[in-house]
């Protein structure tokens, strides 16, 4: 017997309530049918989506560790430090457009990574701004262990209030950030790489970065933001893009990245030139001359 027989045979033998109820049942499982079929579709398409971004990692991390020469491990690329993602561009990024003075505030993984750059460039130094001791402790081990050492001054220095211009509305926060002394002897810097201090600091924790060296970059400087897809991060990129005289991109990274191109110096500027440069371990002159030429 066919189903609409038997269903036809079974509600011939209901009353006319039990068989409005079981026509409802019946209309009900129908929609359930249709919700259940529209999770598993939603639910198998975020999967895709998932995987897709996974094997991105994955991808990237593959050619990274062919383009490095160090011989130990990298810490684990999950969590706090760089995406895989954004360290295979960072090492691209150095090797292609030799910069010679880089700054970059949050050590770990990224100092390795640059560090490797530099020493197969053979040319300029990388001066690591780290508000812990223990973590700067270990980054300064695992360069020394992969005798990366000579390019990078790692400098380490509790966060302490910031006295510029912030964005944090907070009222019961103390706005902080890396000691500015820091910075102190730093000129013409051709590129920063943001990744610190930690988001949990303060609101907009990274937003000092670009106003505390605006004054000492090269011209055709550029600037990477990490995260820049959290909503603080976007509000950050939007200010700097306002205030400051300089190109934003933001490049579909797996956590966001804010990349800016800072205008070339008014000539006034540009008698600062290199003698205020800090010295490079093998200061070459090989670098092109506008870092942004280079492919990303
Ligand atoms: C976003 S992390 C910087 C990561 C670094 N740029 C990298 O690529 O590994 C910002 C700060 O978190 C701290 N940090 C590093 N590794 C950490 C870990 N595994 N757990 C908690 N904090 C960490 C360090 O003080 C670091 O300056």
């Amino acid at each position: 017997m066919s189903e609409d027989k038997a269903k036809e045979a079974w509600s011939a033998d209901l009353s006319p309530a039990e068989a409005l109820e079981a026509s409802r049942l019946e209309a009900f499982d129908k929609v359930l049918d249709a919700r259940l079929h529209k999770l598993q579709s939603a639910m198998l398409a975020k999967q895709q989506e998932m995987d897709r971004h996974l094997y991105r990692q994955f991808e990237a991390f593959h050619w990274l560790t062919q383009r490095l020469k160090i011989q130990g491990r990298l810490p684990p690329l999950r969590g706090w430090p760089l995406s895989p993602d954004v360290l295979l561009e960072l090492h691209e990024w150095i090797m292609a457009t030799r910069p010679r003075l880089i700054v970059e505030f949050g050590s770990g993984s990224s100092t390795l990574v640059i560090a490797d750059a530099l020493s197969q460039v053979g040319a300029g130094r990388l001066v690591s701004i780290e508000h812990s001791a223990h973590f700067g402790g270990k980054t300064q081990a695992n360069l020394d262990r992969e005798g990366l050492g000579k390019w990078v001054d790692l400098r380490v220095g509790e966060l302490e209030p910031w006295q510029g211009e912030h964005l944090n509305t907070r009222e019961d926060q103390t706005v902080s950030w890396y000691p500015v002394a820091l910075l102190e002897d730093l000129q013409n810097i051709d590129f920063v790489l943001i990744d610190g201090p930690p988001a949990k600091t303060c609101e907009f924790a990274r937003y000092p970065a670009v106003p505390a060296v605006i004054d000492k970059l090269a011209p055709d400087a550029a600037v990477w933001l990490d995260d820049a897809a959290r909503g603080e991060e976007k509000r950050i990129c939007q200010s700097w893009a306002e205030a400051f005289n300089c190109t934003f991109e933001s490049v579909p990274m797996e956590k966001g990245l804010g990349v800016f191109t800072f205008e070339r110096k008014p000539s006034v500027d540009t008698d600062t030139d290199t003698d205020t440069r800090i010295e490079t371990p093998d200061d070459a002159d090989t670098r092109p001359e506008t870092p942004g030429d280079a492919e990303r």
